[in-house]
């Protein structure tokens, strides 16, 4: 198990080109087994739930090729509609299969998958969704089995617009019978790049980044040769840093307004943003003052996968911040571990209430998710004295070269294996 020993106190200089985003490269992998042609997609980041996926995709009977950061996906030779027990249970990211392998072999069976533990993470709009597409959905012993004779279009109302769902819809609608057309969709950037890719694969798939899509069925997809958008919470998360510890960074590859509610959070903070084209530049002083209230919303809204990272922030921004997160039950297991480091904050439920203290003082911490990992380093890099976030697992789910990124901008990070 490895650790970060983290030397607080440097401020931040310097520039970060994200990778491909974490959350488009997942679906887009699900969706390689949609055509028998290959699939290469550029900038993938190497982390874990990358590689879990491509195992997934691998024992189903995909072919991949690792070149440089791409990855070469053959699935001509799929045979299973198995989704590997173990390796769902590793990622939640696997449910994205049940569309497409659904729409590849018309059956599928998964048991309920895994991820963070945020709180409770059902599938029901995905399964209800694919229910209307005319798939027979049975549930027994702790697996999920799925048949349809033929997928037919539908008019789907999502109840939430869940980011997976709408994914996972769309994946089974592409070579469906007639017209899917889902309301209330997810309007997030990976949803967009999802309809992009698709469509390049010769996909009809209309509306997405809006709250309706249009989903075309066709008869064949072929393969592609695909850039994904880049990681809006990656960059994210180092604004927030440079934020917090003080410093000035450009950060490429993400346009302003795929985390424009940051940014807007981060100016009132007292930051200086430039932005243009898919360039961020970020000053800051080290010195914020804290917003009064930040509450997690889907797409345009803030994040709810930058809130433990934002709420790091706010634990030394002058004046008292409310979080309130409303989209998982239970994220904010980081709270406690921040206290260790001297941050004040209160949880209750869904709210959190940080009094900002003049500083944070190193300490031994525990990552507990990927979100909540972040914040401690994002803590740690800004209180005084050493700190060990412990635990590097959950870290390394989500974030490529992480210390490498932040030693390059002058934090004192190392890994060490113990
Ligand atoms: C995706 C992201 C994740 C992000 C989240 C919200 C990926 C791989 N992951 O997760 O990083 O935090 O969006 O932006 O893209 N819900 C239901 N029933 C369902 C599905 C969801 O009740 O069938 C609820 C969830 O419990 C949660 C909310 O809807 O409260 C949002 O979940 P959803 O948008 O589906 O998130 P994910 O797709 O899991």
């Amino acid at each position: 198990m490895d650790k970060f020993i983290i030397d607080g106190g440097e401020k931040l200089y310097g520039k970060v080109r994200v990778h491909s985003a974490k959350n488009t490269v997942l679906p887009l992998l699900a969706a390689s087994v949609l055509t028998d042609e290959q699939v290469k997609i550029h900038g993938v980041p190497a982390i874990n739930d990358v590689e879990n996926m491509l195992h997934i995709l691998s024992e189903v009977g995909c072919v991949i090729k690792r070149q440089k950061d791409c990855a070469v996906i053959d699935s001509s030779n799929a045979v299973s509609h198995e989704i590997p027990t173990r390796l769902t249970k590793e990622l939640r990211s696997s449910v994205f299969m049940l569309g497409s392998v659904l729409t590849r072999f018309r059956r599928a069976k998964i048991s309920y998958p895994g991820g963070c533990d945020i709180g409770l993470r059902p599938i029901d709009l995905h399964l209800s969704g694919l229910k209307k597409l005319g798939v027979e959905i049975v549930e027994k012993d702790g697996y999920i089995h799925c048949s349809a004779e033929r997928l037919q279009g539908a008019e789907i109302l999502l109840d939430f617009p869940s980011v997976g769902a709408t994914e996972n819809i769309i994946l089974a609608a592409v070579k469906a019978a007639g017209i899917t057309v889902i309301r209330n969709a997810a309007k997030e950037p990976e949803i967009s790049d999802l309809q992009r890719f698709l469509n390049a694969m010769g996909a009809k798939v209309r509306g997405a980044g809006g709250g309706t899509i249009v989903v075309e069925g066709v008869e064949r997809l072929h393969g592609v040769d695909y850039t994904p958008i880049g990681d809006r919470i990656e960059a994210g998360t180092y604004l927030i840093a440079a934020a917090s510890c003080g410093g000035e960074m450009e950060i490429e590859g993400v346009p302003a307004e795929n985390i424009a509610a940051l940014l807007h959070k981060l100016r009132e903070n007292g930051c200086k943003i430039h932005t243009k084209n898919d360039k961020i530049e970020l000053y800051s002083d080290g010195k914020l003052k804290s917003v009064n209230l930040v509450e997690t919303m889907p797409f345009p809204g803030f994040p709810t996968d930058l809130q433990a990272q934002y709420s790091a922030l706010s634990a030394t921004a002058k004046g008292a911040t409310l979080v309130v997160e409303n989209l998982f039950e239970t994220r904010y297991r980081y709270a406690a571990e921040l206290k260790r480091m001297g941050a004040d904050i209160t949880v209750r439920g869904r709210a959190a209430f940080i009094r900002g203290v003049e500083k944070l003082h190193g300490a031994s911490v525990t990552a507990g998710d990927l979100r909540g990992g972040a914040a401690l380093v994002v803590a740690a890099l800004r209180a005084e004295g050493q700190s060990s976030v412990m635990d590097l697992s959950h870290i390394d789910r989500g974030y490529a070269e992480f210390e490498g990124t932040l030693r390059n901008l002058g934090a004192k990070i190392k890994r060490v294996r113990i």
